[in-house]
């Protein structure tokens, strides 16, 4: 190390409030530092425990835990935007292109969960599972939280009845997700409902409260003039909001479709939802940034080519 970068180091570690005599020491008797003590290959390698002892029961617990870290890795990056000072769109815009790519990776691999499985095994393995539900991912659900305002996730029947004012835990009892909840003879939450909100109603409401006016959709309302109209950052957003609300889901869909349709007799969901009709798009056309669509565009949500929407050079062509 040479002189100047040593008393440069020693300046900053000072200005840090640390002790630099007893800091230096310290260093000299640390343990090297490892990939395995960082990374923690042995930790993630050893969080998957069998319901069954069918191999692809593995594929199965091992791809969702995959989508659960890249959900995390989404969360980071809308908080870097949410709670950024002086945000500009370009820095928007690339976090918007990182978080897409991570979607964009959920889209492109969700054929291990389609092809990496046999279905006879699934079908003796999906069995131990009921009532779960990837349905009860807390961080899909976080995602949709931070992404836009809470109006946009009630379902369409009860949004003239909320508003900004409405208590936050009459919001979460409207929100679409709670038809699938439903037990559609009696009306009664399933036990994979109760059980969700069991566990994480407290921590969503926090989470809700914390996004209220930080999700991407009023950040990017909230931007100055000059960093709204940037075209990059509406495609960037269009982007965003087709993946996951219809490339996303329409991936989940078919691989669904391939294991509940592809039994002998068609399969009930582990959640007990009328899983067709919910998740296709076409039918709840769920969008996280409906002013950024056209009408033609809104009405024909879902029924797409799922690469097919349209790169805009300018802001005229919304209507708006
Ligand atoms: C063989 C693979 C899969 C099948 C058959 C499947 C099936 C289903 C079904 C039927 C539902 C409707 C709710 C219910 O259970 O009643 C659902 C919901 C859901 N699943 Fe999956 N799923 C699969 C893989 C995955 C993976 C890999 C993830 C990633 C974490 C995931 C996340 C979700 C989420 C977030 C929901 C709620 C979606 C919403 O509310 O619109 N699923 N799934």
């Amino acid at each position: 190390m040479s002189k100047k970068l040593n008393n440069d180091t020693l300046k900053a570690l000072s200005e840090k409030g640390l002790n630099t005599d007893v800091f230096m020491e310290g260093i000299q008797s640390a343990k090297p530092l490892t990939y395995w003590d960082y990374i923690q290959p042995e930790a993630l390698i050893n969080l998957q425990v069998q319901r069954t002892d069918l191999p692809d029961e593995m594929v199965f617990i091992v791809y969702h835990q995959i989508n659960e870290l890249l959900f995390k890795m989404i969360l980071w990056e809308i908080e870097q935007v949410a709670f950024r000072k002086d945000l500009k769109a370009k820095f928007f815009s690339e976090r918007l292109g990182r978080i897409s790519g991570y979607f964009d990776m959920l889209c492109s691999s969700f054929r291990i969960m389609k092809d990496g499985m046999e279905l006879k095994q699934y079908m003796k393995f999906r069995k131990t599972l009921a009532p779960a539900s990837g349905f009860q991912s807390a961080q899909y659900r976080m995602i949709e939280f931070a992404s836009t305002d809470l109006i946009n996730l009630i379902d369409y029947r009860f949004r003239k009845t909320i508003n900004r004012n409405t208590p936050f835990k009459h919001a979460f009892e409207h929100l679409y997700w709670q038809a699938a909840g439903k037990n559609h003879e009696t009306g009664e939450k399933t036990t994979m409902i109760n059980l969700f909100e069991k566990k994480y109603l407290n921590v969503f409401i926090d989470f809700m409260k914390k996004y209220n006016n930080k999700n991407l959709w009023c950040i990017f309302e909230n931007l100055p003039t000059k960093e709204k109209n940037n075209v990059e950052l509406l495609n960037s957003m269009r982007h965003f909001d087709h993946t996951v609300n219809v490339k996303w889901v329409m991936e989940h869909y078919n691989t669904a479709s391939k294991y509940l349709d592809g039994a002998q007799k068609a399969e009930k969901a582990t959640g007990g939802s009328d899983w067709k009709k919910y998740m296709h798009p076409k039918y709840q056309k769920r969008t996280f940034f409906p002013k950024l669509w056209t009408s033609d565009e809104i009405k024909n949500w879902g029924e797409q080519n799922l690469e097919g929407y349209k790169i805009l050079s300018n802001f005229k062509e919304l209507e708006i």
